[in-house]
């Protein structure tokens, strides 16, 4: 299977802020906004496996600035890092102003599993990152792997050795 790129998956969504998607500061809901990242992020996962795939788990979303009624958002996901059958999808989110100028608003990091027809797990392609953004992501996602599968208690924290190389000398 030839590697890819992590710009090969990259899957743009804008779309405004509806008073229907708001929650009573006028500002937008935080599920609206992880299930607009969920739909950007399987895109970018079905482009980099030509596959189907499933969300396995959300390993990190930081809601660092409201985002309100009205505002032009764009969520962008790429694939940071490919596995066997799974890829780590990193999410930026972004506010527009009526200038045309960005603020970054959000980011997150789901993992998807690309499936075959019967729901089993099947081998996705190898990635390789460009840009130093990519690189940095790109040798981080071993570890966060690491400690979502020791939370949901598919590892045992001693067999995982890039994430406790963290903390240990
Ligand atoms: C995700 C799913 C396919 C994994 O199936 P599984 O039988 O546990 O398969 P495996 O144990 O072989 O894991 C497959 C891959 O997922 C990874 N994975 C599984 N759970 C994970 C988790 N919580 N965090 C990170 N990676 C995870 C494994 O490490 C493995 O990766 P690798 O092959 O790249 O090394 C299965 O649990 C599933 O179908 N879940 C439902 C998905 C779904 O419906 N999502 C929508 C949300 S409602």
């Amino acid at each position: 299977m030839q590697s890819k790129t992590p710009s090969e998956s990259i899957t743009t969504m804008t779309d405004m802020v509806l008073p229907s998607e708001t929650n009573s500061l006028n500002n937008l809901f935080g599920g609206e906004l992880l299930a607009r990242m969920d739909r950007a992020a399987s895109i970018a996962a079905g482009r980099h496996s030509k596959c189907i795939t499933v969300t396995a788990s959300v390993n990190h979303v930081a809601f660092n600035i409201a985002v309100p009624l009205g505002s032009v958002v764009t969520v962008e996901a790429k694939v940071s890092r490919a596995f066997t059958t799974s890829m780590e999808v990193y999410i930026d989110v972004w506010m527009e102003n009526v200038d045309g100028s960005r603020l970054k608003a959000n980011e997150a990091i789901y993992t998807f599993v690309a499936v075959d027809d019967a729901g089993k797990p099947t081998k996705v392609p190898a990635i390789h990152p460009e840009t130093e953004l990519e690189k940095e992501r790109f040798a981080g996602a071993l570890r966060r792997k690491q400690l979502s599968l020791v939370l949901a208690g598919k590892m045992k924290p001693d067999d995982a050795t890039e994430l406790k190389a963290l903390f240990v000398g």
